[in-house]
């Protein structure tokens, strides 16, 4: 895995939305796999600036992302779907019927779970993961102890991410049990992961993440087996990795030609 720390949070959203920029732009009909939390918000502002301001085409993109809640609407303002349509899609170019996102108010989760694993095939699959980590060390919600191996599946959160989450809705007891969720496996088959982390919060995770065994109970340990996965940290979430100068020596000293 590639780890790079950069002094704030901003400066790392920047790379990352360069990153997705530049494939965008080498790729026009690339499939982006999305994420959701407080984490991608810059990148997807920074993507939005580049929209606006640089002529970004997002019109043959196709989008997955990560994850919804079961049992909230799309119109749900916690709903990932809300989420999505708020601090990102809305603002650009994507069109709608590209847009994938499981439903949480599905009579059938099983077979919603297939056909989405399914229509990842049929795009190509996932050029792009964006992805966040819990404080626990999960990816999209994929819990410790899901399997290393899992597909979409529904998951039953664990009360830490749900207190975790719980600061977007009105009380913790509103915060749903289920969710559906990519699985592990469905994220290790994307060609490219960008792993954003940001904050003292997330620092154990990341330090257990990148340097510990690769172990189902941090499930964002299996990305150090990913061919090309990318760890982008600001300083706090970076504190408790043990080779800190050296991932910094080997980012400043980068040929130019693989400088983002
Ligand atoms: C949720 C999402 C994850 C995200 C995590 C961290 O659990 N399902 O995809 O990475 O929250 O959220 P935040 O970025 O707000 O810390």
């Amino acid at each position: 895995m590639e780890i790079i720390i950069q002094p704030t949070a901003s400066a790392a959203s920047i790379i990352a939305a360069r990153l997705i920029a530049r494939l965008v732009y080498h790729k026009p009909n690339c499939v982006l796999g999305l994420a959701t939390g407080s984490t991608p918000l810059a990148t997807y502002q920074e993507l939005i600036r580049m929209h606006r301001e640089d002529g970004l085409d997002f019109s043959h993109v196709t989008t997955f992302n990560l994850d919804e809640y079961v049992g909230l609407s799309p119109e749900h303002p916690q709903s990932y779907h809300h989420f999505m349509q708020e601090h990102f899609l809305r603002h650009v170019n994507v069109a709608p019927e590209r847009i994938h996102i499981p439903d949480g108010m599905t009579s059938d989760v099983p077979g919603l779970c297939e056909r989405y694993e399914a229509e990842i095939r049929a795009a190509g699959g996932i050029d792009l993961q964006l992805l966040g980590i819990g404080s626990d060390g999960h990816i999209g919600f994929n819990e410790p102890s899901s399997s290393l191996a899992s597909r979409t599946r529904i998951k039953t959160l664990t009360e830490r991410t749900r207190n975790d989450n719980a600061r977007f809705f009105s009380s913790p007891a509103e915060v749903p049990l289920h969710c559906i969720t990519m699985g592990v496996g469905t994220i290790m088959e994307t060609r490219q992961v960008l792993l954003l982390a940001f904050g003292p919060n997330k620092a154990q995770a990341i330090a257990e993440a990148v340097e510990g065994p690769i172990t189902a109970m941090n499930p964002a340990s299996i990305l150090q087996m990913h061919p090309v996965a990318k760890a982008l940290l600001d300083e706090p979430a970076a504190t408790s990795l043990r080779r800190l100068e050296y991932y910094r020596w080997v980012f400043d000293n980068k040929p130019d030609w693989q400088r983002v």
